[in-house]
């Protein structure tokens, strides 16, 4: 499915948080870690104000995905990148991907890094990124471990 990728606005900030959560569920994580992670998957209109936030719309307007670029410089961050469940497997979220390395590339980047979560480290090898390390989280007293991936960029974009 062909969508179109734009600026997301502050007023799509409560559909993008339902993004969020319905596709963090979707990995069947108990409920009570989506709980501790509601900060982390909240988005504020705020944030879409302050940061480089892109929102991936279908034909009718309905916004099916997101994602939003962080850090600064020659290293940028994809700190969210989100599709809403029932479109998954559709291309959505390969679309987001390269709209967001073409765009780190236009803001001056040269490496972006992921901290993916473990069901989608697939999904960015797949894409091109290389797993390059692990951060570790403690998650109700136990260590929770995450892919650290990186995507280097280079002038053929
Ligand atoms: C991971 C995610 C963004 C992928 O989005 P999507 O729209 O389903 O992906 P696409 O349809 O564009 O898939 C692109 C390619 O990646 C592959 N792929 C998709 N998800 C994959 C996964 N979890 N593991 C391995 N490969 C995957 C597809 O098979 C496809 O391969 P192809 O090139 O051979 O056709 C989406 O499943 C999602 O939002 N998941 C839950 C949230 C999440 O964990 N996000 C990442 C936060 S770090």
């Amino acid at each position: 499915m062909t969508v179109t990728i734009r600026r997301a606005t502050p007023e799509q900030a409560v559909r993008l948080t339902q993004i969020a959560h319905s596709a963090k569920s979707y990995w069947g994580y108990p409920s009570q870690w989506i709980e501790l992670w509601r900060n982390q998957l909240t988005i504020t209109p705020d944030f879409v104000r302050s940061n480089e936030v892109y929102a991936a719309i279908d034909a009718d307007g309905v916004v099916l995905g997101f994602y939003a670029l962080g850090g600064e410089g020659v290293k940028r961050t994809l700190e969210h990148l989100w599709v809403q469940p029932s479109s998954f497997g559709a291309g959505v979220g390969r679309q987001l991907f390269e709209h967001a390395m073409a765009r780190a590339h236009e803001l001056g980047a040269r490496i972006v890094e992921i901290e993916s979560d473990p069901y989608a480290e697939g999904f960015y090898q797949r894409m091109g990124a290389e797993t390059i390390g692990e951060v570790t989280y403690e998650l109700e007293g136990l260590p929770r471990i995450l892919p650290l991936m990186a995507y280097y960029l280079n002038n053929d974009l």
